[in-house]
């Protein structure tokens, strides 16, 4: 891409609040993953709703996939590393997720999707986050959209950083997605050792860093592979910086939150509870596709 970037100039970088260890946990049919993002988080870290991480060279621990299952009120975006993955929804939307690839599915009123591995051996990963909808917009008509690598934009400030920039936009280079409501950035970022990536943030916006590869240091605090580092939101913020202090990979993710009430059964994340039993209803009765 033959584009001019400038590096911000970060004169207050965020520092990390804490460091998050994932939860080894399983979903679907018995998919292993570790759940970076939990129900606990979902206040501090709105708009987004979920972080799970799945990687295994075990084709027993992914084999199973995700059959039909329903979502309600939010979006899905999933990354993947290495591996393929076949999504159907009832919408009639249907794909095939290859390495660094990306699946953007705004559920909105209600779809039924499966979400299965199209390999029967070697090394499937990826990332899914859930982000959440503004109240006006849980019931708007699903939308899909499946990305390439090739067609994620990407960049090099510099020799040593790539910048994949999945949603959002990064020192100019716009995100394969935007969003209006909740304008969330999504970056993958790949950083030789010694290499540094800033980044201008609204103080205001909540955001985090998983680094899945190598070890980097955010705002003065090294944070290690397969943590989470929540930012802190001082006012006087304008942006992060990160440094690898080793060969790293990591995702920076962030988004001005909706601030409005959350209700989440499983699948389903509402305002209120009444929107929840709605959902379970419209589900059971063939409502949702
Ligand atoms: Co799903």
């Amino acid at each position: 891409m033959n584009t001019t970037v400038l590096t911000p100039a970060i004169l207050a970088p965020r520092r990390v609040e804490r460091l998050v260890q994932g939860m080894p946990t399983s979903d679907g049919a018995g998919v292993k993953l570790t759940r970076v993002l939990t129900h606990t988080l979902q206040r501090r870290l709105d708009p987004f709703l979920m972080l799970d991480a799945f990687g295994s060279d075990v084709a027993g621990d992914y084999i199973a996939g995700f059959p039909d299952h329903p979502h309600r009120g939010f979006e899905t975006v999933t990354y993947m590393i290495e591996g393929r993955m076949r999504h159907r929804d009832s919408a009639g939307h249907e794909g095939l997720l290859g390495p660094g690839g990306v699946q953007w599915m705004t559920a909105g009123r209600g779809l039924i999707h499966s979400e299965m591995p199209e390999q029967d051996h070697g090394r499937m990963e990826g990332f899914q986050l859930w982000l959440n909808l503004p109240a006006r917009d849980k019931m708007n008509t699903p939308w899909y959209r499946d990305f390439q690598a090739e067609d994620v934009p990407t960049f090099s400030p510099e020799p040593g950083v790539t910048v994949r920039v999945i949603a959002g936009s990064s020192q100019g280079v716009d995100g394969a997605v935007q969003r209006n409501a909740t304008e969330p950035v999504y970056l993958d970022l790949e950083l030789a050792e010694g290499k540094r990536f800033a980044q201008a943030l609204p103080a205001g916006h909540n955001g985090f860093v998983y680094v899945y590869r190598g070890e980097v240091d955010v705002g003065g605090t090294v944070v290690p592979a397969q943590r989470m580092a929540i930012l802190a939101n001082d006012e006087q913020a304008d942006g992060v910086e990160i440094v690898a202090r080793a060969p790293a990979r990591a995702l920076l993710i962030a988004g001005r939150p909706l601030r409005e009430s959350i209700a989440q059964y499983g699948p389903f994340v509402m305002n209120t509870q009444q929107e929840i039993l709605t959902a379970i209803e419209d589900y059971r009765s063939g409502k949702m596709g």
